[in-house]
């Protein structure tokens, strides 16, 4: 049954194939986004989905935002915490900006986007909330004491809302991808991405379209016993 789905971060990298795959599951699809309006016209061209530009790390934007969203596509039933940055550094070198910056943009965001459509979900009494964590918020990045602490905080969180909302008919659960072929991979060295890819038992990266799948799981109707839960898909990187 098609539904009206956001999802944050949702015209490049990992959120554009779940932009892709939930359309394709038949939903329409917001598709939010930040600043690179070249890629989210190059998006939107090529798949027809419509795209917003406002900053999930502010309360304001995301009322703002949302209310055109619910205004042009109707309530929102899926929701999509995908929007993530990562400012790595070792924890002795990390300026007091970066660590804002992290926490504000890939944690923060999840409370405003969950705040701002909660209500709505409660009052039609069904939701589908997946939050887009990491591997490396339960495993601890190297040089990335403030994205795996925002990662690990979307997975305390989503288990909260989850047991406030049960009864309502929301689920709220957590995918927590490993290391995916995309920018944000491409930015790590490449003697250190080697090391890593020798680690990974499946011996590769991810690709987007396979946390895309996870997350069309999740979303489905069929999904409604299924809450507070971390789904893993890292190659067996980090078995929990
Ligand atoms: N594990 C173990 N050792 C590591 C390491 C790792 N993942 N990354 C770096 N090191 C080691 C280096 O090999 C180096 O060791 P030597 O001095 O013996 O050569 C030492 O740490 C210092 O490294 P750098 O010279 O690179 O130091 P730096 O201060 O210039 O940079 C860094 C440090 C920012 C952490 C940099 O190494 C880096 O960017 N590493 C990659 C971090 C990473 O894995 N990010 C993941 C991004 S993908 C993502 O976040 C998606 C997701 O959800 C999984």
């Amino acid at each position: 049954m098609g539904r009206v789905a956001i999802v944050t971060g949702g015209t490049r990298g990992i959120g554009e194939a779940i932009s892709i795959a939930l359309k394709e599951a038949g939903n329409t699809v917001a598709a939010v986004y930040a600043g690179n309006d070249v890629k989210a016209k190059e998006f939107s061209d090529a798949t027809g989905i419509q795209t917003y530009k406002f900053d999930v790390s502010n309360f304001e934007q995301c009322q703002e935002g949302v209310a055109k969203i619910v205004s042009d596509l109707g309530p929102i039933e899926i929701l999509v915490n995908n929007a993530g940055i990562t400012r790595d550094a070792t924890l002795h070198k990390m300026t007091p900006d970066q660590w804002a910056v992290v926490i504000q943009t890939d944690l923060t965001s999840c409370f405003n986007m969950c705040r701002v459509t909660i209500e709505s979900m409660r009052e039609r009494s069904f939701g589908r909330i997946i939050n887009i964590s990491s591997m490396n918020g339960e495993l601890g990045g190297f040089g990335q004491a403030n994205y795996s602490a925002a990662k690990a905080g979307m997975i305390g969180f989503s288990k909260a809302v989850a047991r406030e909302d049960a009864g309502k008919g929301i689920t709220v659960n957590v995918i927590t991808p490993g290391f995916v072929a995309t920018e944000m991979v491409e930015t790590i060295p490449e003697k250190v991405i080697n090391s890593i890819v020798s680690n990974i038992p499946v011996k590769r990266l991810g690709q987007p379209s396979e946390i895309a799948r996870g997350v069309v799981f999740l979303s489905s109707d069929d999904a409604g016993y299924i809450t507070g839960c971390t789904l893993d898909i890292n190659g067996g990187m980090y078995m929990t």
